[in-house]
């Protein structure tokens, strides 16, 4: 099971690496966010047509990529000729869709690694079975965190490997309440809340039953305070390097 660094502080997560700075889910991302003080990477992945572990965030291509479609109407190989960097802003070059092989060889000794499960157009798919063989393959288990806003996929992952921690997902809405009120607690260790159901009742009532509470998107210094003060255990960030600023201010 996870072993969390002590650092005193909330863990600071890059989400899907420093994507305020470098093209989501891409190594590129993901290295700058090591360089900007992130304790850990969050990343999304889903199944190539193939059935290969891939890390994108959306079921389609067209956002981030020269692509169009459905991922998992492409194979690994079209999909590693797209480039990953098209519609950064800052015109970054070229990036390839990272593979979940790749990602764990480079990254898995250096930061702690939360993968979500985005099989959301899929559910029957057969990711979590191959995500959960990869982590072993690299002797990662207690390096990893699973999560997913499909409560099944943790279930399954609890069931496959239950040394492998997990996070529940929730968002701002009727579910999300449900998650928050201690669905999470039915196979999770930790709850990933959206910042804006977070509250300082929330966090008591899940450090009460010994969970963790990892927040998700913390872009503003504002909200960065707040959480810290309410003693979150972690926050997701597109901009890890705000966030050390931040909470090196604060002492
Ligand atoms: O895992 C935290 C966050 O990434 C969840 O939301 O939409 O970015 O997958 P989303």
């Amino acid at each position: 099971m996870l072993r969390w660094p002590d650092l005193g502080r909330p863990f600071v997560f890059g989400h899907r690496g420093a994507s305020a700075h470098a093209p989501e889910n891409t190594l590129e991302a993901f290295e700058l966010a090591l360089q900007e003080g992130a304790d850990g990477l969050e990343f999304d992945v889903k199944l190539s047509q193939d059935g290969r572990v891939v890390v994108i965030h959306d079921a389609t291509l067209d956002r981030t990529t020269d692509g169009q479609g459905r991922v998992n109407r492409q194979r690994l190989a079209a999909l590693r000729r797209l480039n990953a960097a098209a519609h950064f802003p800052a015109a970054a070059g070229r990036a390839q869709i990272p593979t979940l092989e790749e990602v764990l060889e480079r990254f898995g000794q250096r930061a702690i690694l939360n993968i979500e499960l985005t099989n959301y157009t899929s559910p029957l798919d057969g990711l979590v079975g191959r995500v959960v063989r990869l982590v072993r393959r690299f002797g990662l288990q207690d390096r990893v965190l699973l999560s997913s806003f499909f409560p099944q996929n943790l279930w399954l992952a609890a069931a496959l490997a239950p040394q492998i921690y997990r996070g529940m997902l929730s968002e701002p809405n009727r579910f999300g309440r449900m998650v928050d009120g201690g669905l999470w607690r039915w196979g999770c260790q930790a709850l990933h809340p959206h910042l804006k159901n977070v509250t300082p009742a929330l966090v008591q009532a899940v450090h009460r039953r010994g969970g963790r509470v990892h927040v998700y998107t913390v872009n503003r210094p504002p909200d960065m305070r707040r959480l810290r003060a309410w003693g979150v255990d972690a926050i997701f960030t597109d901009d890890p390097a705000l966030a050390r600023q931040i909470f090196s201010e604060q002492g």
